[in-house]
């Protein structure tokens, strides 16, 4: 196997971190870029992984950044921006691609895999995530002179998601019942572990050159089906309310204005069409994908505490 000296942007999330411990273990060279390099130590321990700290968006760390890596990974991405007209989700899903191909070619590297979404689509997306997510990938499969393969997975699941986790802690605070909007949104719920698996199978795999991959689980969820599921398998018995459109859009109106923006209507926009594959998992990869059930106990549930506990008995033993 060819071992590759490879730039990661968003690298320390959490896609990024199970990417580099996946990418790490073939002995490939991994730097990944953070803003924020001292909440990211953990990825320090990593064999082969350098983290360097500044800003994607500045040319003088991206260029020294990807200088001398023969590939470059993109996984940059927002779900809520700090402002409600859109500019941030074009700055981080639209110009920040626009500048990682600048900076391969000034840097003449040539492999780039981006991570898209499922749901998303320049022309036809109803929120401002899924149109500048579309722009994002359009952008990078027009780039002719360059071997990119760009992946639209649907949620993602895993020791570390927000989505699930959120959900379970959302439940352990509330009391007796929990308002759920968008209870009939759809999803197909992929875990974590075969999303990394694609880019790993991918990086030298020149049939992917040029195409873009819809990346889904086995099976199709309503919104609802996930949270009670998540509320039982966190053992936190909860009443779940389904709110009705006109409720769900409120919640999105007002939970917007809150820290740290828990919904927005940009989110609420972004349910309006099912999040799920129109096919099965891409056969290029020779990947059967792995059920929720399978991986959520162990994280959300009584199981996934034991072993965090038994984890820190064995730190400080
Ligand atoms: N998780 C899912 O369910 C899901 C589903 C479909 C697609 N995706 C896509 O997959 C990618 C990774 O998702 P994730 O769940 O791993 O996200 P995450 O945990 O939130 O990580 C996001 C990463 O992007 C970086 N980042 C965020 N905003 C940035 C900004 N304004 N400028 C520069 N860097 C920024 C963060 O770096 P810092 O260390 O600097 O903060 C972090 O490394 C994203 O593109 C996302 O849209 C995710």
């Amino acid at each position: 196997m060819t071992t590759h000296t490879i730039a990661i942007l968003g690298g320390s999330g959490f896609v990024g971190s199970r990417l580099c411990a996946r990418l790490a273990r073939d002995g490939h060279t991994l730097r990944v870029l953070t803003r924020h390099r001292e909440r990211h130590r953990d990825l320090l321990v990593l064999p082969t992984v350098e983290v360097m700290e500044g800003s994607p968006h500045d040319p003088a760390t991206l260029d020294p950044f990807v200088a001398g890596c023969d590939v470059v990974i993109n996984l940059v991405g927002i779900l809520n921006e700090r402002g409600h007209n859109g500019s941030g989700f074009e700055r981080a899903h639209v110009e920040l691609p626009r500048k990682v191909i600048e900076a391969c070619r000034r840097h003449g590297i040539k492999r780039l895999l981006h991570m898209s979404a499922l749901g998303a689509d320049a022309e036809h997306g109803a929120s401002h995530y899924q149109r500048s997510k579309g722009r994002g990938e359009q952008l990078v499969l027009a780039a002719a002179d360059l071997n990119v393969t760009t992946f639209r997975p649907s949620v993602i699941f895993g020791p570390g998601d927000s989505f699930l986790r959120r959900f379970a802690g959302l439940l352990r605070i509330t009391p007796l019942m929990f308002p759920l909007a968008c209870p009939t949104a759809r999803f197909q719920t992929v875990y974590v572990g075969d999303v990394v698996e694609c880019y790993a199978r991918a990086l030298d795999d020149p049939r992917t050159w040029g195409h873009s991959y819809d990346l889904c689980g086995p099976r199709v969820y309503t919104f609802l089906e996930l949270v009670r599921y998540t509320a039982a398998v966190s053992g936190a018995a909860r009443r779940i309310i389904p709110l009705p459109d006109w409720a769900s859009r409120l919640q999105a109106e007002i939970f917007e204005w809150l820290p740290g923006k828990p919904f927005s209507r940009d989110n609420y926009l972004s349910t309006r069409h099912a999040n799920v594959c129109s096919g099965p998992f891409p056969a290029i990869f020779a990947i059967t994908p792995t059920p929720l059930e399978a991986i959520a106990p162990y994280y959300l549930g009584k199981a996934g505490k034991r072993q965090q506990y038994e984890r820190l008995r064995g730190r400080e033993s």
